[in-house]
């Protein structure tokens, strides 16, 4: 978990059914509302699916654009920054060379959105921790959302009845699984109260914790 940061870089290998399905299965292990496993995985790999799921990246592109302050990095710039900007302009601009996963939940009249995204949710965790465990990369992208989301439910043929929950992409890393860079325990829990921090269970930083979790293999 720890390392299972986001890959934005794939190299030319395609993802082999076997793996993909290793990863699905585990998706399907997921907890769900009343265990109704009310989902549906999609994966996206024929050229015509391919060219949607481009179309989908550069609108979302455009959207998250403004909302970052994210424009394409000069050459010699070799900032943090700079470094995620370019693998993300990258991911985003050869999104019809790899194998996507589409997440899809099954609406219920009585339950709030935000319910039933935790009935996929955790499905989409495990299949991200499953590719980390089995050296793949994955970006959990936000292309079926926004313009993409009507391109994508057509070109697949989803019911209206359906959430198109989150949408992965998948393939072999170029470069390594670097640890992830998260905000310290002491500042996002606390006891009792929205207020109290829980420096009591979780002390004062997040290093002990987070080094026992360290893989001991990368
Ligand atoms: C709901 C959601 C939507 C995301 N959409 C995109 C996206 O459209 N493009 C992208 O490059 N990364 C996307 N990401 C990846 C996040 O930017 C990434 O998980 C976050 O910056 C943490 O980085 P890390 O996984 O390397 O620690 C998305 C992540 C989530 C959870």
């Amino acid at each position: 978990m720890s390392t299972a940061r986001t890959i934005r870089r794939f190299t030319e290998e395609p993802v082999d059914d076997a793996t993909l399905a290793r990863c699905l299965e585990a998706a399907t292990w997921a907890p769900s509302g009343a265990n109704a496993q009310a989902w549906r995985f999609v994966v996206l790999r024929s050229p015509e699916l391919r060219a949607v799921v481009a179309t989908a990246a550069a609108q979302a592109l455009e959207v998250i654009e403004p909302v970052y302050g994210m424009t394409r990095p000069a050459e010699d710039d070799h900032s943090r920054r700079a470094r995620t900007n370019r693998a993300t302009y990258e991911l985003h601009d050869r999104a019809d060379e790899f194998t996507s996963v589409l997440f899809l939940q099954e609406r219920f009249p009585q339950a709030s959105e935000l319910l039933l995204g935790g009935s996929i949710f955790p499905a989409m965790q495990n299949f991200l921790l499953a590719a980390r465990a089995l050296g793949l990369g994955t970006c959990l992208t936000s292309w079926a959302s926004y313009g993409g989301e009507p391109l994508l439910r057509a070109a697949v043929g989803v019911p209206d009845n359906w959430m198109l929950a989150g949408h992965v992409v998948a393939g072999w890393p170029r470069g390594n699984h670097g640890p992830v860079r998260r905000r310290p325990l002491s500042e996002v829990v606390f006891l009792d109260r929205w207020d109290e921090r829980a420096s009591a269970i979780v002390g004062d930083s997040s290093e002990r914790l987070q080094s026992s979790f360290a893989p001991k293999r990368p």
